[in-house]
């Protein structure tokens, strides 16, 4: 079974047209951007950082234009944050303003939204080449920053604060909030689940097993790669990776993907290639039936141990369209497919269950399939089925 490609594959160009040399040292460098500045989609439609690794401003997003922060320096342009992430796309008609009293905002055929709102004047803003978007008073006091507002996507010198999350996009290409997110816990655990479940050990998929350390723990991303938990006395609790990777014309980037599963990624600046996968949370995850396409449905594989010896694999398979005879020996009524899923995994009697509409219904095999209209188009929605095998014999 292939893993699901996560970030862009498409262009892999032979050249930079940007400065290769980015280190730690050059992080703290920064644009300036002047008030009533102003971008459109198609000229400007960008400010750089200094180097030009990091830009913010419109990158396409579906028939139209997001608004964020996108690594402007390697071919794949990776967008690491997303402002509004739930609006739909802009088209090239639009313009983003830097005013001093309405922060960022963006107008639209006479419309005007706030892209960053602000609680007092700002003066200016600057792009550092860590990624990090700022606004400024006329003091220099920072107002805002694209740090302390992550999306999907930590970067170095960024954390990840107690009480604050991070959630999946939609697919590699749409930006808007997916159906995963990673919470910093104000118990000092790191937890994964999906969205709209309630905080609670039952609807996790994934912890740091960092609980009851403390009520201020952080994630950190070092320039090194070394991804980690501190503690509110600055104490480092755990390592999630051990770092000490290249620093020199080296890129790290931590993401919660659409899959669920969250990643450290690598790019080597001079290699000009691809991403890699440095370290993942993966032991249970969600792979891509088909590459780089969530809606087209997932398989889930992961071993659980909630059925006595029973050592269990579950697939999660989106169905489209597809009937079969009900013979159910019990129907569950659950908001999402991760609780049949679970209350499947749970009862040794579950061989397979179908979720949709709000329905689980749990069915022991054989299952007996009906019709499958294939050429309709699959739609998260319609449906998922849940099948458990069995890699040993039950007790
Ligand atoms: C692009 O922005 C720069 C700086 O804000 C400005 O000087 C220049 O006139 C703009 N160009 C266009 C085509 O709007
Ligand atoms: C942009 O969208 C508006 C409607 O929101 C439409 O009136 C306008 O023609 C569009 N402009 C372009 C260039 O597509
Ligand atoms: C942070 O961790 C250290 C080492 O475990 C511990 O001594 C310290 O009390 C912790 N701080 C807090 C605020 O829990
Ligand atoms: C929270 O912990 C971080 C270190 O992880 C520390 O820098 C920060 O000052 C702490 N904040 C509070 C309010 O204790
Ligand atoms: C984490 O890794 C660092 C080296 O990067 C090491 O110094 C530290 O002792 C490790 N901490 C724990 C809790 O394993
Ligand atoms: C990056 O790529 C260059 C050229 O292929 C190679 O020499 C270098 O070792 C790579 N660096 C890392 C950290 O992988
Ligand atoms: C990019 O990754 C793919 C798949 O992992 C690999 O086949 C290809 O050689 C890589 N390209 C470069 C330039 O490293
Ligand atoms: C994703 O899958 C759907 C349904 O099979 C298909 O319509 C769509 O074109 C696919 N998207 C991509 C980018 O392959
Ligand atoms: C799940 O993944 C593991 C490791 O990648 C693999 O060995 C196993 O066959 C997979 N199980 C299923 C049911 O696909």
């Amino acid at each position: 079974m292939r893993r699901c490609e996560i970030l862009s594959m498409a262009s892999v160009s032979l050249f930079l047209l940007l400065p290769l040399f980015f280190t730690a040292s050059a992080q703290q460098r920064q644009s300036n951007i002047r008030l009533d500045s102003s971008l459109t989609p198609t000229t400007n439609s960008s400010w750089l950082s200094p180097s030009g690794l990091y830009a913010f401003g419109f990158y396409p997003q579906g028939n139209g234009y997001g608004v964020g922060v996108f690594l402007a320096g390697i071919p794949q342009k990776t967008v690491v944050w997303t402002a509004n992430r739930d609006d739909p796309p802009v088209n090239s008609s639009a313009t983003l303003l830097f005013t001093s009293d309405s922060g960022l905002v963006l107008q639209e055929q006479g419309q005007t939204t706030s892209v960053i709102s602000i609680p007092q004047s700002a003066s200016s803003a600057s792009l550092f080449d860590s990624g990090n978007f700022v606004l400024y008073t006329a003091d220099r006091d920072i107002i805002w920053q694209s740090f302390e507002h992550p999306t999907d996507t930590l970067l170095p010198s960024q954390r990840l604060e107690a009480g604050s999350e991070l959630v999946s996009a939609a697919s590699q290409n749409d930006h808007s909030a997916g159906i995963f997110r990673l919470a910093m816990q104000d118990d000092g655990h790191l937890v994964q689940y999906p969205v709209g479940t309630p905080l609670t050990a039952e609807h996790s998929y994934w912890a740091s097993g960092t609980n009851g350390q403390g009520n201020n723990v952080t994630l950190n991303l070092g320039h090194d790669g070394h991804l980690y938990l501190l503690n509110s006395t600055g104490v480092n609790i755990k390592n999630l990776t051990k770092g000490g990777y290249p620093t020199k014309d080296s890129i790290y980037a931590m993401r919660i993907d659409f899959d669920g599963i969250f990643r450290l990624y690598f790019y080597n600046l001079t290699h000009n290639g691809n991403w890699s996968v440095l370290w993942s949370s993966s032991i249970i995850g969600f792979v891509s039936v088909m590459q780089n396409n969530w809606t087209a449905g997932c398989e889930r594989n992961f071993t659980a141990g909630s059925c006595k010896d029973d050592n269990r694999d579950i697939r999660i398979r989106e169905l489209s369209n597809t009937g079969w005879e009900d013979d159910s020996y019990s129907v569950l009524s659950l908001s999402i497919k991760e609780e049949c899923e679970r209350a499947c995994l749970q009862d040794c009697n579950c061989d397979t269950a179908f979720f949709n509409d709000g329905q689980c219904r749990k069915q022991r095999l054989p299952l007996r399939y009906g019709k499958r209209d294939v050429g309709l188009k699959l739609r998260f929605d319609q449906g998922w089925q849940i099948h458990i095998h069995h890699r040993q014999n039950r007790a």
